[in-house]
């Protein structure tokens, strides 16, 4: 018997004789004419497919009436069109075998709806839910439009190490990596010794790939990194995560205004393929947890975003009457509340905002002719707040060493970096999208702890 998914076996054109599904049930009922009615789901869509299992079969009253939520099973038989609303087909089962059983006395995933931060608690099951189920396929999906939408416009896809011994950002929320046993150490006291550790110098968990790819672009033209980043920084928030993975373009001859529209056609681009791809899933998104998510991104995908400088963002949110709790002011970075006046209540969509105080920002971002601001570009968005930070890079040596030194770093630890800008510099630009904050924006959901699956935050490791 051919195995057909539960996505497809849903589907009117998979009505036949004999078919062969494989899922986990979700709910039993037995009806008083003879018959149990048992949801299967194999995370193939969000939909389940009713499987009716007649007294007749040869397990029912052993195996069939005692299913509960959680078990595995394999049914066979046969798709029909089925009588019932909201589905298209269901199957007359012939055979319906328990793979595995799961004790309702303690399986956790009851009936009862759970909160979000009590299914935390159960990362590991989490993802047999509705929600769960179809915030990984949106994932997923997001995932494979990013991969689509780089290498059709000739964007090489690069790996840069998640070991590395710079901090790009230069926010030294760096998370330490050693061969060392720190705490044998310790109790003998005396320095840390580096010729002893595995690198024999300090090194850290990367925060950004994008020293790295601009060594490629300046060498392939367009590339970009896709992988995990980490931060240690406070991640008590519904936006923080200490592991998260972040996807960098970075393109040879590019101005700020090529990486603005980059951006844009990026974000459109994804949006656009949820919509597309995963109608079912943004349906419940939008009937579920976030009213109107669904004609929010179209309106989203079809108008052009608002470009807006930040001394201009500045001025407005110095003369609204808004109250804000952290005081704003030309040279101060933006908060939260900021980005959520100037999404939500001044624009009403996304806002990308450019041109920050270079003092705000990091070394690598091009000086402008004021001498006062960078070609910087964050994209807001409502709900969210900032989704992508970007820049046109420095490309002149001189300002480039000047900037570094500014910062206080040293310009030996990144000889291979400036080498960049000593042999064939040219100008270029890149940015860098948070997947977690994508995936926020697209299903609405609050918490970014609930749109990766082993969320890793400030006392949390475990899964
Ligand atoms: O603005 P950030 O720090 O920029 C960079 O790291 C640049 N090197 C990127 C580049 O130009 N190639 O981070 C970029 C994005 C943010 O806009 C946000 O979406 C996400 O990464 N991000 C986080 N997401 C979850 N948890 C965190 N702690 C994050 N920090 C940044
Ligand atoms: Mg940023």
């Amino acid at each position: 018997t051919a195995w057909i998914s539960v996505a497809n076996a849903r589907k009117e054109e998979a009505i036949a004789p004999r078919a062969e599904v494989r899922g986990w049930v979700r709910t039993r009922r037995d009806s008083k004419g003879g018959f149990s009615f048992i949801e299967v789901n194999d995370g193939s869509c969000f939909g389940n497919l009713q499987i009716v299992a007649p007294a007749e079969l040869a397990n029912y009253e052993s195996e069939i009436q005692k299913l509960s939520a959680g078990c595995s099973i394999v049914a066979t038989g046969e798709l029909v069109a089925s009588p019932a609303k909201g589905q298209a087909t269901e199957m007359h089962a012939t055979e319906v075998r328990v793979i595995g059983w799961a004790d309702p006395e303690t399986y956790p995933l009851q009936k009862k709806r759970h909160s979000f931060e009590k299914l935390r608690e159960w990362a590991h099951l989490r993802p047999r839910t509705n929600t769960f189920g179809a915030v990984a396929r949106v994932r997923n999906q997001i995932s494979q439009s990013i991969h689509d939408f780089y290498h059709e416009r000739g964007f090489l896809y690069v790996n840069t190490p998640i070991i590395t011994a710079s901090d790009c950002e230069g926010a030294g929320e760096m998370f330490r990596v050693t061969s060392l046993d720190l705490e044998m150490l310790a109790k003998k006291g005396g320095p840390v010794k580096y010729e002893y550790d595995f690198f024999q110098k300090p090194a850290y968990l990367t925060v950004s790939g994008q020293l790295n790819g601009e060594t490629y672009a300046t060498a392939l033209g367009r590339i970009y990194t896709f992988g995990p980043t980490f931060r240690a920084e406070n991640s008590n928030t519904s936006r923080h995560l200490a592991e998260f993975w972040m996807v960098e373009p970075e393109a040879a001859f590019f101005d700020l205004n090529d990486n603005m529209q980059l951006a844009e056609d990026f974000l459109k681009r994804i949006f656009t393929d949820c919509l597309n791809h995963c109608e079912e899933d943004m349906a419940f998104f939008d009937s579920m947890i976030e009213k109107g998510k669904v004609d929010q991104l179209k309106a989203v995908v079809e108008k052009p975003f608002t470009h807006m400088p930040y001394t201009e963002a500045i001025s407005i949110l110095e003369s609204t009457t808004e109250k804000f709790d952290y005081p704003i002011s030309w040279g101060t970075d933006l908060q939260a509340e900021h980005e959520r006046f100037l999404t939500e209540k001044h624009v009403g969509g996304p806002v990308i905002l450019t041109d920050y105080p270079s003092t705000i920002k990091p070394f690598y971002m091009r000086v402008s002719e004021d001498g006062k601001t960078v070609a910087a570009m964050d994209v807001l968005v409502p709900g969210v707040g900032e989704i992508i930070g970007g820049s046109q890079r420095e490309e002149r040596l001189d300002v480039l060493q000047s900037r570094m030194d500014e910062a206080g770093l040293n310009q030996d630890d990144y000889w291979w970096y400036i080498d960049t800008r000593k042999y064939g510099t040219v100008p270029h630009a890149g940015f860098g999208l948070g997947l977690e904050r994508a995936v926020q924006y697209a299903t609405g959901m609050a918490n970014i702890r609930d749109v990766i699956p082993f969320p890793r935050t400030p006392g949390n490791a475990d899964f």
